[in-house]
Parts: structure tokens; C-alpha cells; sequence
């Protein structure tokens, strides 16, 4: 190097330290969240530049470890992770050891630890268990190119969408305009056939995804059906799920190489597709603005004491008189919903119930009937009830003598509600002297939880403020238990992978259910079948796996790798508690200032976590998170099914 050229590096490197001297109100030309303000669709580099622009801060990574390692004293499956029984095993980490090195980890920025923090508990393929930072969160990238497995002259291959350009147009012209501008035809892609992916395999690049980025269900047949496109009810309405390869999280990609062979050519061509950046955040001017609403901690993100008269008020408006208990995933590409065009939709007349997250119908053979449970999630607990009430009594009153249940991309809702369409449909004489409709459960009783709950004991607290209060829980006689009741004294313990797992007494759930259930099964329970893509969380998998458990119901799973062994189920934890939710528990039990008790999060965020197991109703000693069950019945989607579920409903 000459010497005027190693003054010149030295003065760079100099010049390199001034921004972080200066630090926070840098100059707007010099901030890249002001380029992307105001707009909805940004071109991923410059959403990156925008969150890369907060430099990586100490206090704010000891806070955030903090929180969460205090967390995962509660998580229930911690020790299994050690080595993840089989055909789950693609999961094992040691849990501690990752946070010890996320701990150590050299960070330039604040997306980059928060970053490595998602993608660990991501990985971690529990869907209860994650953390979710908005201020990293608060993009999602978006393909023109939804990416699909289909059956064609019985051979399974990998497309662009067939019906692309219907779904990508709901997006508006604010997203394809830009595509326009950039003279980039996504239009001429739909139903391509895809030969490879970032030069890989189609099929190996969604195993890559679904090893990497999918996360929510621990088995990876399951992931992989995740990384492609498929239909589901998002909140009440019909909708196309972009699938993971086209919808990732993060801004960090710009294009996605595809080889393909458009339709009506031969000749096989590498296109680079550009990513486009949706921002789903509150509206923002400048980078202390972004930080402001999106990344510091807001006044909902730390928990309440709800002993506390204005929470007590707020939570008297409750229809019931206790917190539900729920079990459900964050499924991020609800984030940017496309409606399902309405040529894709039912076009046989819904039949009652159907204004909720349930629609059914049915079929013009006249004795089937359908219903798409859309989640368990209602903004509603007692319609949903009502609504299944309305659905069966018009099924009966139409000679309906069997029925169809779909769970496509079903994310879970509350656990009761579960139980309650179990229950419903096969009538309370068959769960004979087993009055209680779901699973065997248990939390853990660490030395905190052992004392939140002697504390809400001596508190006089019961289910109305608290989840640890015993009242929450029924006997396995089914026999509610009493709020002053210790059901962690003694605690029960066990040997998982070299590891003691302290837990709970055994105990059920109490539902609060607003509908009479039936004694009779509606219709014959061998006349039930169940319909879905494995994409069937938490409540969704707990129901299902009931069905399938007592009723021996037929199951029959869609799509997926061809060839890879896929369970009809996705995770099946028994309840999340969000970080509000633990938090609350400590705080309502006096307990924030124990040397055990995590401190209020500085930042936005959550750090879920599962809190109860659900036992296996055929083995007892096992989870049923990892017990293996696979579907009855295996099928390819096909061009006319896979946004199609009136189609899909024939078929089956
Ligand atoms: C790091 O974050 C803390 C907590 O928000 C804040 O007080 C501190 O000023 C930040 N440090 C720097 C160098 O920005
Ligand atoms: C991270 O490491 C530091 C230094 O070794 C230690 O003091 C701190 O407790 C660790 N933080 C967490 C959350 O484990
Ligand atoms: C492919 O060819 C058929 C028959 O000529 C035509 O109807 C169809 O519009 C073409 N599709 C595309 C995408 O060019
Ligand atoms: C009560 O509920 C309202 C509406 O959900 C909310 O904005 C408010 O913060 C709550 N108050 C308390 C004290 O939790
Ligand atoms: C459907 O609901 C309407 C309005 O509540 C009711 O009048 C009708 O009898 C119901 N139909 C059937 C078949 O139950
Ligand atoms: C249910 O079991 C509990 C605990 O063993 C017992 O105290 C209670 O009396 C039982 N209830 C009934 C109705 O058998």
C-alpha cells in the first residue's frame, strides 16, 4: 500500500467511528428510515437499511436475555430439546447453550441480536415458544410468485401459482405498480413449472425453508407444507396463504432464483424475481420515530396486576367469569392477508353459523356436509359455540349423514373450544366414565411457579384473576378443584433426557361451556371424516388428535413433499401463555421483586412460551406433542384444489 493510500485508509477508518460518536439524532439525509416513510411497499435493501440503522446496545441485550431465559423456566418441553425423540429429532438444541452463545455473540446491530434470537426459538419448531420483536418484525417480504406443490398426469412438481395474477392483484396497484415500473412481468410466471430454486432442488429448497424459517410445528413434513401456498380462513374470511418461500419474514433476500419453463414454452429459462417489502407497522417519519413506535416498550407490553381496580374492571366486562385458557400460533403471513378471489370461493350457499371463523355447506350430493373450521380463535367464545349449535341443527334438519370437517391451516384458538366440537359432534355418551372431553395436563413447577401459586393461595386469588389458581383445573375424576387447592404440593418428578422435569399434579380443564352438549353424536362418528394440510396448531392439533385418538377418525392430509412422512398435526402444546400473560401472573402474585422474576421487557415484544403439556390419551406418560400420528389418507393437491375448497371437498 502507498503511504498516501494508508493516510487515506487510516482517515476512513477514523471517519467510520464519527456516526457512533455522534450516535442518535443523525442527520435525516444520513437516516434510511426516512427514504421508506409513509410507504407500504419498499424495496427489501431499504427496509434492511432502515432496521440495520440501530446500532446493536448492551443493555438492551441483557434485558431481553434476561426475560427470556427467565421464561423458559416455564417452558415444558425444555428437556426434550436436549434430544428430541424421534421422527421429531430434526429440533434438538440444547436450549441453554444457544442463549449462553447468543450471549457471547459479537452484533453490529440491533436487528442482528434480535435476528439470531428469532431464529433460534424459530427453530426451536414450537410454535407456542417464540420470540417476536416488533421492531425487527414489523416487514414482511412478499414474491409476485406464489409457490406451489401440485399433482399433474399423476406426477407431483413444484409451480408458480397457476392463479397468480388473481391472487397478487389483491395486493393492489401499490405493490404492482412497482413491478410495472421496474419492467419486471411477474404476470407471464403463473403455473410455470419451477426446476430449481436458488439452484437447488424445488422440493430441497422448501426443506431448506422449513428448516430455517417456518417454525410453529415440530415435524417438518408439516413445515414443508407451510412453505408452499394453500387456501384458509384468515379471521373470518376465505384467503390464499402466500406459503413461505414467497411470504418470508424478513427483508433480508431481494430476488429468488427460479429455473422454469413458463406455460406454453419448452425451453427452460433463470429468472430472477424481486422481492417486495410490506410495512405493517404504524406510520413513521424518521428513524427515532421507527424506534419510538415500533421497537421501545409501550404500555401494553409488560403484564399487569390484576388485583389492580382497573384491570378488576376491565376484566368484570368479561362475558365469562374466568381467563380462557388458549393455544394458538402466530402465523406471520396473516400479516399481509390476500383475500381468496371469489371465483375460488364456495359457490354453494353457506348454511348457518358460517358468519364467524366456521363455514359450512352442503355438498350437492345432499348428505354431506362440510364445515371449514377456519381456527378456534372467534372474536366471539360463546357464537362459536352457537354457531356449531345452528350448523348441526340445519345438517339434521337437511338429512345431512355425514360430515367433513377441514382444519386447513387451522392456528388453534382457545383450548375449551376444542373440546367443545369434540364433544359436540360425538355426543357425551362416548366419553363413557371419562366425562371430561380433553387431555391430561400438568405445568411445570419450578421454584417460581411452585411460589406464584402459594402466593395466589394465600392471596385468596382465584381463576377470575389468575392461571395458576387451582380452580382453573378440574380432578381426573373430573371434580373441579378448589382455588385454595396446592396441586404442586407435592410436585411430580421425572428423568427426561438426564434432566429432572419437576411438574404439576395431573389435572383436566374446566370449560365453561355456554351450549348444552348433546348425549347422542349428531351423526354416526364412523361418518366423520377430517380434512386438512398439517398446518394444524395447538387447539386445532389437540382436536384432532381427540378425533383421532377416540374415535379412530379418518384423517386425510394434502400437499407436502411427495414421499416424506407427514403428520396430520402441527404442534400440540396444551397452552401459550404470551409475555403479558406470565408477567401478569407474577405481578398479580407479588412476586415481581423475587430474585427468580424476569424484569419488564425495555423493548416491544413478546416472548411466548408453552405452559402446559396435554398428555397422550393412549400413553399417558407421553405428550402428544411428540407422539407420532400420521394421517389415514395422503393426497396431491391439484390445480384445482389447492385455492379451491369447494373442489377439495368434492374430491375427498
Ligand atoms: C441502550 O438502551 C438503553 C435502554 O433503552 C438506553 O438507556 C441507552 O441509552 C442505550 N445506549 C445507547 C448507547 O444508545
Ligand atoms: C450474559 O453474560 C454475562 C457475562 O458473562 C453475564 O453477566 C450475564 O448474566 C449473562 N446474561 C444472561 C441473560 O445469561
Ligand atoms: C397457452 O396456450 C393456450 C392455447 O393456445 C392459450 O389459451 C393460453 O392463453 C396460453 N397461456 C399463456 C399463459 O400464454
Ligand atoms: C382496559 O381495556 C381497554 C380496552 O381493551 C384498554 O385500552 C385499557 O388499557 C385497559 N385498562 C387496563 C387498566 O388494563
Ligand atoms: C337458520 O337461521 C334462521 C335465522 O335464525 C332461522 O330462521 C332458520 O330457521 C334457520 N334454518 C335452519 C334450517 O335451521
Ligand atoms: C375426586 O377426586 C378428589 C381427589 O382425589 C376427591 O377429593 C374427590 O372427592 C373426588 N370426587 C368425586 C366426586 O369422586
Amino acid at each position: 500500500m502507498s503511504p498516501f493510500l494508508g493516510r487515506l485508509a487510516a482517515l476512513a477508518a477514523a471517519l467510520s467511528t464519527v456516526p457512533a460518536i455522534l450516535a442518535a439524532p443523525a442527520a435525516a439525509a444520513a437516516d434510511p428510515c426516512v427514504k421508506i416513510a409513509g410507504k407500504t411497499f419498499v424495496p427489501p435493501a431499504d427496509a434492511l437499511a432502515c432496521m440495520t440503522s440501530f446500532p446493536f446496545n448492551e443493555t438492551l441485550r441483557q434485558n431481553v436475555l434476561d426475560v427470556v431465559s427467565r421464561v423458559f423456566d416455564f417452558y415444558t418441553f425444555e428437556d426434550y430439546y436436549l434430544k428430541s425423540p424421534a421422527p421429531f429429532q430434526d429440533s434438538t438444541t440444547n436450549i441453554r447453550a444457544q442463549l449462553a452463545r447468543i450471549n457471547q455473540t459479537h452484533y453490529a446491530t440491533d436487528f442482528d441480536f434480535n435476528k439470531d434470537l428469532y431464529d433460534f426459538t424459530t427453530q426451536l419448531n414450537d410454535g407456542h415458544t417464540r420470540w417476536f420483536p416488533d421492531c425487527s418484525t414489523s416487514f414482511q417480504n412478499i414474491l409476485p410468485a406464489p409457490i406451489v406443490t401440485l399433482e399433474e398426469n399423476g406426477q407431483q412438481s413444484v409451480f408458480v401459482a397457476p392463479d397468480s395474477v388473481a391472487f397478487i392483484t389483491q395486493l393492489g396497484t401499490e405493490f404492482t405498480s412497482f413491478f410495472d415500473g421496474i419492467k419486471f412481468d411477474w404476470q407471464r410466471l403463473a403455473g410455470a413449472r419451477v426446476l430449481e430454486i436458488e439452484g437447488v432442488d424445488p422440493y430441497a429448497y422448501a426443506v431448506r425453508i422449513a428448516e430455517t424459517q417456518s417454525g410453529n410445528y415440530l415435524d417438518l413434513g408439516v413445515r414443508v407444507n407451510s412453505a408452499f401456498s394453500s387456501y384458509r380462513i384468515s379471521g373470518t374470511t376465505f384467503s390464499q396463504r402466500l406459503g413461505d418461500i414467497s411470504g418470508p419474514q424478513f427483508p433480508t433476500q431481494d430476488t429468488l432464483t427460479l429455473k422454469l419453463i413458463p406455460v406454453n414454452s419448452t425451453r427452460a429459462e433463470t429468472v430472477k424475481v424481486p422481492f417486495l417489502t410490506n410495512y405493517l407497522g404504524v406510520p413513521f417519519t424518521n428513524g427515532a420515530d421507527f424506534w419510538a413506535l415500533n421497537c421501545a416498550a409501550k404500555p401494553d407490553t409488560n403484564g399487569v396486576d390484576n388485583k389492580d381496580s382497573a384491570v378488576l374492571a376491565n376484566l368484570s366486562k368479561r362475558r365469562t367469569t374466568r381467563k380462557l385458557a388458549r393455544a394458538s400460533i402466530v402465523d406471520v403471513s396473516a400479516k399481509t392477508a390476500i383475500g381468496l378471489p371469489s371465483e375460488f370461493q364456495p359457490t354453494l350457499p353457506a348454511v348457518n353459523g358460517s358468519e364467524g371463523v366456521i363455514k359450512s355447506f352442503i355438498l350437492p350430493d345432499k348428505k354431506t356436509g362440510v364445515m371449514f373450521v377456519g381456527s378456534f380463535e372467534p372474536d366471539d367464545f360463546d357464537q362459536f359455540q352457537t354457531d356449531v349449535q345452528a350448523t348441526i341443527t340445519q345438517f339434521q334438519e337437511a338429512g345431512v349423514s355425514q360430515l367433513l370437517v377441514d382444519l386447513t391451516n387451522n392456528g388453534g384458538g382457545f383450548v375449551c373450544l376444542g373440546q367443545f366440537l369434540h364433544a359436540f359432534l360425538t355426543g357425551t355418551k362416548s366419553l363413557g366414565s371419562f366425562q371430561n372431553p380433553g387431555f391430561q395436563s400438568t405445568n411445570r413447577a419450578n421454584p417460581l411457579a411452585q411460589k406464584i401459586l402459594a402466593s395466589d393461595i394465600a392471596l385468596g386469588l382465584d381463576s377470575n384473576v389468575a392461571f395458576y389458581a387451582g380452580d382453573n383445573w378440574a380432578f381426573l375424576n373430573n371434580t373441579q378443584r378448589s382455588s385454595s387447592d396446592n396441586y404442586m404440593s407435592p410436585p411430580s418428578s421425572r428423568v427426561i433426557n438426564g434432566q429432572t422435569f419437576v411438574e404439576s399434579q395431573r389435572f383436566l380443564d374446566v370449560c365453561p361451556f355456554s351450549v348444552d352438549l348433546p348425549e347422542d353424536p349428531p351423526f354416526d362418528p364412523s361418518k366423520i371424516a377430517i380434512v386438512g394440510n398439517g398446518n394444524c396448531a395447538s387447539t386445532c392439533a389437540m382436536f384432532s388428535t381427540l378425533m383421532n385418538e377416540r374415535h379412530n377418525t379418518k384423517i386425510a392430509l394434502f400437499g407436502g413433499k411427495p414421499g416424506l412422512a407427514t403428520q396430520f398435526k402441527g404442534m400440540a402444546g396444551n397452552q401459550v401463555l404470551e409475555w403479558f400473560d406470565i408477567d401478569s401472573e407474577i405481578k398479580t402474585a407479588n412476586l415481581k421483586d423475587d430474585p427468580l422474576a424476569p424484569p419488564d421487557l425495555l423493548v416491544s415484544g413478546d416472548f411466548r412460551h408453552n405452559w402446559r403439556i396435554a398428555y397422550s390419551f393412549l400413553d399417558e406418560t407421553l405428550p402428544i406433542e411428540y407422539r407420532s400420528e400420521l394421517p389415514h389418507f395422503r393426497f396431491a393437491y391439484t390445480a384445482d384444489t389447492y385455492n379451491n375448497p369447494q373442489n377439495l371437498w368434492t374430491f375427498a
